[in-house]
């Protein structure tokens, strides 16, 4: 396993900032979370303690309590080797967040961002050290996905690149490498095969659970594209997809059962019914959508 900085930051204990603190925390790092206020940071502590026993029942060897600080302060970031940003996707608050970190951070530190769709080479506009900034996109659930995308910007030094997917190894992730465009690989990619998997079911092609099992068993996708939509959230989908048709062009146009979906409140597993129904433990059944009459 490639080392790890000995203290890490992540800034913004939500639902990913968490997760990311508490896979380095895992892999023996020194974590500091900083919120942005004290129940804030009471609830961020709470979901990293929770996702640490998980792991500590499946066998994992418990870290030092010693090794975790959820603070409001940002003290810690003045001895981190490397910062992450997680706070919430506003383009404002995270050029503040990222500058104020850049000012506490030691001059040899890595500073990286958590967007899932803003561009890094925006977000670095304002950085002095832009050479030491780049994008960390780890995936949600953070324990259950092994994969990061290290997104380069125009000016990230190849040695933030290197250091940064050595980390990505030492948390026993994968990282893979993509430039600064919308979408990154992953959503380009996954969010192109799920709008056409919708207007397969617009047009009648096959229902939901058969482009599903095409996709599994020929193609050998873990889930099928429209299950996954439900997983991701119908809403989520539909606003990734009109980014990526205002940045990319008309092939992201959403398709009118989508937006239909949306409006009437049918957004995936989060409200039981999407492309499938949905019970509480997560198991779903085919519901009529793309059926012949
Ligand atoms: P979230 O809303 O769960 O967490 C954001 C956290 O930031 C909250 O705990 C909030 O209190 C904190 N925060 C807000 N302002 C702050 C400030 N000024 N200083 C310190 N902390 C502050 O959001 P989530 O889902 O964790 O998303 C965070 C980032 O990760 C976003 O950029 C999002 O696009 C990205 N992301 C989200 C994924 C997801 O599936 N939720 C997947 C991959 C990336």
């Amino acid at each position: 396993m490639s080392a790890l900085p000995e203290r890490v930051a992540v800034i913004g204990g939500g639902r990913m900032g968490a997760g990311i603190a508490h896979a380095f925390l895992m892999a023996g790092a020194h974590v500091a979370v900083v919120e942005q206020n004290a129940s804030a940071a009471a609830e961020a502590r709470e979901r990293i303690l929770t996702a640490v026993e998980g792991s500590i029942r499946r066998g994992a060897t418990a870290p030092d309590p010693a090794c975790l600080l959820v603070t409001v302060t940002w003290e810690a970031l003045s001895t981190a080797g490397l910062a992450i940003e997680a706070v919430p996707e506003l383009v404002g608050l995270k050029r503040e967040t990222l500058r104020r970190a850049e000012d506490l951070l030691p001059p040899d530190a890595v500073l990286a961002t958590n967007t899932s769709s803003l561009s890094i080479d925006a977000l670095a506009e304002r950085l002095q050290r832009p050479g030491a900034f780049l994008g960390l996109h780890f995936f949600n659930p953070v324990p259950a996905s092994s994969l990061v995308e290290v997104v380069l910007g125009t000016a990230t030094a190849p040695s933030t690149a290197d250091a940064a997917t050595g980390w990505v190894a030492g948390l026993g992730k994968t990282a893979i490498t993509v430039r600064d465009s919308p979408g990154f690989a992953s959503s380009r990619l996954g969010v192109l095969l799920g709008l056409e998997a919708i207007r397969m079911v617009e047009e009648g092609v096959a229902t939901p659970d058969d482009i599903d099992t095409a996709m599994e068993l020929g193609y050998k996708h873990p889930v099928g594209p429209l299950r996954l939509t439900d997983m991701v959230g119908l809403d989520v989908r539909l606003d990734i997809a009109e980014y990526l048709a205002r940045e990319l062009g008309p092939r992201y146009e959403p398709p009118e059962l989508l937006r239909k979906m949306v409006a009437e409140g049918m957004l995936g597993r989060k409200t039981g019914q999407g492309f499938f129904f949905w019970d509480d433990d997560g198991n779903s059944v085919p519901t009529a959508l793309g059926r012949r009459r």
